[in-house]
């Protein structure tokens, strides 16, 4: 092959390869929503029905369900993780933690949580993966239960369920954990 032949190829492999990594970003951007939607719900009824120490079964039982579907009707691997976490199943490996680092890094140069997002192919064990990740803000309904002041109830329901949680102080507007995808290709 002549140097402007293979020049092309290789051009044309990577033109391939970053509208790949666009597709897959965007099917990631769409399984977030799968998941983050009936989440929210989720536990906006259980607030509704019985205030945060009712809602805490809507995260502590329905979050992982909410996730084992999103994930089986994608095709995705789809989760939740922090730097400060609450269930210790939820622990970054050392990619996540990477990238959370990361955007606390953007967010701290002005970027706001519900804009920060990353995603790419990576080499696990000779196997290609596209991994993605979505920050999530903290919002006001959060803080009754990742806040500062949380309420007596709710904190001793939190301390039996979760007697190592770290997953409390955070303010309105912090990065409350990610979303975290991954697809085998
Ligand atoms: C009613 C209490 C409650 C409220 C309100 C609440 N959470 Fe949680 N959160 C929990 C519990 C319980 C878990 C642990 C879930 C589990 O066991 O998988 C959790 C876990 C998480 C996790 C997974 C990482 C970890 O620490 O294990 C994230 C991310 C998260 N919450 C974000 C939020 C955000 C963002 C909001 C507001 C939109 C919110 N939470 C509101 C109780 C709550």
């Amino acid at each position: 092959m002549t140097a402007v032949a293979l020049a092309a190829t290789l051009t044309s492999a990577s033109v391939v390869h970053a509208m790949d990594a666009a597709a897959l970003k965007g099917e990631a951007v769409s399984v977030v929503k799968s998941f983050g939607g009936p989440l929210k719900m989720a536990l906006q009824e259980g607030m509704k029905n019985g205030g945060p120490v009712n809602a805490i079964a809507a995260c502590n039982e329905k979050a992982p369900e909410i996730a084992a579907a999103a994930s089986a009707k994608s095709g995705w691997s789809v989760g939740r993780t922090s730097l400060k976490l609450r269930n210790p199943h939820n622990e970054p490996d050392a990619w996540e933690q990477k990238v959370l680092q990361q955007f606390e890094d953007r967010k701290a140069a002005g970027e706001s949580p519900d804009a920060i997002a990353f995603g790419e192919v990576v080499e696990m064990d000779g196997k290609k993966q596209f991994r993605f990740m979505k920050a999530i803000g903290t919002a006001d309904l959060c803080l009754n239960c990742h806040g500062s002041d949380i309420k007596a109830e709710v904190a001793a329901k939190l301390d039996g369920l979760y007697p190592g949680d770290q997953a409390r102080g955070f303010s309105k507007g912090d990065i409350r954990g990610a979303f975290t995808l991954k697809k085998d290709l």
